[in-house]
């Protein structure tokens, strides 16, 4: 190509304004929400970089796709439309759309699962694990080792252990009634996973017997990843390669609020006859009739033009490269963050950044408030808030501390990420001065979502 800016490739028609705040507010206002960033009201937010999940911008294509959905109760027409979409790319036979991605999890986990039982991933996503574990089964994470190796460089950290897995498989393998695999490995870092590791997971559990699900949130930049790193996928299209993609996969559930580019919605797809008569008899009691599936009509109107703009070239293009170009101006500064980036974030090591503050001082939730006071950027910790807390009721540091920016779909333009650029690098420089926090108030689960904060020393900044 003739210039190296990669351009957003879409143009603005519809915009909505964002609130400047000085720095006084942010430090008031992330002082009354407890130092907890859940807690603060998205006004009060420059740049948003919570999660990429259902915060993306939709095309025209879609808001004309909306004014289309037929809202029958059974068998609409948008129901068609959808299960079309979705069969084009993973060819899979049942389709039960759900309001989101957890809905799919606790559908399939709640039919299929028996307490004791074994469920491998890469990494379970949260809600995966709980779902999982709220049936008394037991969510095991296999990535492969590189996976917890901020530094080193690998083409897909996102891969499975498979020594582990046939370990597992071997040894418990009556215990374990399916296996997963998260594209991209969204709690390791939002690192790919090969088309090579997919389709060795898939021969495995082939041989044990073993059905095998994607979380398939992802898919389309994981899809790019394996078009832009793997050998012999260079000329394929995203389409191609997600098909074979799912052509390894007995089933996969989706939380289409990522990589369906839509603001709700998700799907729990499978082949096997008997466990989608389950699902559907769960699906109806909790979700809804099994052709909406707690969606509208325009809902899955939404989604089936999302699933086909994902899988655009110069969409994913911009995609991961606007993520990539933000870890290039933090390297320039010697920021440390995981690398190489991800598909939908960048994640900022807060333990090498700064190790002063000792893991019971949370140095990834003071490091994201920080970014909120200095720029109103507003990220996720994703460490020992999160992770620290045990189910025997003990504290332990998480594997890592990490700072979660998390980018929406066509949302944000590069001179957005210049600036955040700026505010990092600024932070950055500003280290030294930051201190920890203690937790004062902490609710019995999911403890990050309300848990209330205050400086664990004299202030969150000093000097
Ligand atoms: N699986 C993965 C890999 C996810 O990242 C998420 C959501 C889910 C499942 C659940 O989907 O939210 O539609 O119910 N991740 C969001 C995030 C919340 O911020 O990473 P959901």
């Amino acid at each position: 190509m003739q210039f190296k800016t990669i351009i957003e490739p879409f143009r603005i028609k519809t915009v909505e304004p964002i609130r400047q705040t000085t720095r006084e507010q942010r430090a008031v206002a992330i002082r009354e929400a407890g130092y907890n960033f859940f807690l603060l009201k998205a006004r009060d937010v420059l740049i948003d970089l919570l999660t990429d999940s259902g915060t993306g911008a939709m095309s025209s294509r879609q808001w004309a796709g909306m004014m289309m959905g037929d809202e029958s109760y059974a068998g609409a027409r948008s129901f068609y439309r959808f299960q079309d979409a979705v069969q084009k790319i993973t060819n899979l036979k049942h389709v039960l759309p759900t309001h989101q991605g957890r809905a799919a999890e606790r559908i399939l986990f709640g039919s299929v699962l028996n307490p004791g039982d074994i469920v491998p991933n890469n990494t379970h996503f949260d809600t995966t694990r709980a779902n999982i574990e709220s049936i008394g089964a037991i969510g095991l994470d296999i990535p492969v080792p590189e996976a917890l190796q901020p530094q080193t460089i690998h083409p897909f950290k996102g891969n499975m252990d498979l020594e582990a897995l046939e370990t597992v498989l071997q040894e418990q393998g009556d215990s374990v009634p399916l296996v997963m695999v998260t594209v991209t490995n969204n709690s390791g870092g939002g690192q790919p996973v090969s088309m090579a590791n997919v389709r060795a997971v898939s021969e495995i559990c082939r041989e044990y017997g073993k059905p095998f699900f994607l979380d398939a949130c992802r898919f389309a930049e994981n899809a790019w990843f394996i078009k832009i790193r793997e050998e012999g996928y260079a000329d394929k299209t995203p389409l191609e390669i997600a098909q074979e993609m799912f052509s390894y996969v007995d089933g996969a559930t989706m939380s289409a609020k990522k990589d369906g580019l839509a603001n709700i919605g998700g799907f729990l797809a499978m082949n096997n006859d008997d466990w989608a008569q389950k699902c559907r008899n769960m699906e109806i009691l909790g979700e809804g009739f099994p052709t909406y599936g707690g969606l509208a009509g325009y809902d899955l109107e939404a989604i089936a033009v999302g699933l086909e703009e994902v899988l655009d070239e110069d969409y994913l293009r911009y995609r991961i490269r606007s993520v990539e170009y933000l870890g290039e101006c933090l390297d320039a500064v010697g920021v440390p963050f995981v690398k190489p980036t991800g598909g939908h974030a960048l994640y900022i090591e807060a333990k090498a950044m700064l190790p002063h503050i000792p893991w019971n001082e949370y140095p990834a939730w003071a490091l994201s408030d920080v970014l909120y006071i200095e720029g109103g950027v507003r990220s996720v910790e994703i460490g020992s808030v999160m992770f620290g807390r045990q189910p025997d009721s003990s504290e332990v540091p998480a594997a890592m501390e990490l700072v979660r920016l998390a980018f929406p779909r066509r949302m944000y333009t590069q001179s957005h990420v210049d600036y955040l650029a700026e505010v990092i690098e600024y932070v950055y420089g500003m280290r030294d001065r930051i201190r920890g926090l203690k937790m004062v108030e902490e609710p019995p689960v999911l403890r990050h979502f309300t848990a209330q904060f205050e400086p664990a020393h004299d202030a969150l900044i000093v000097g």
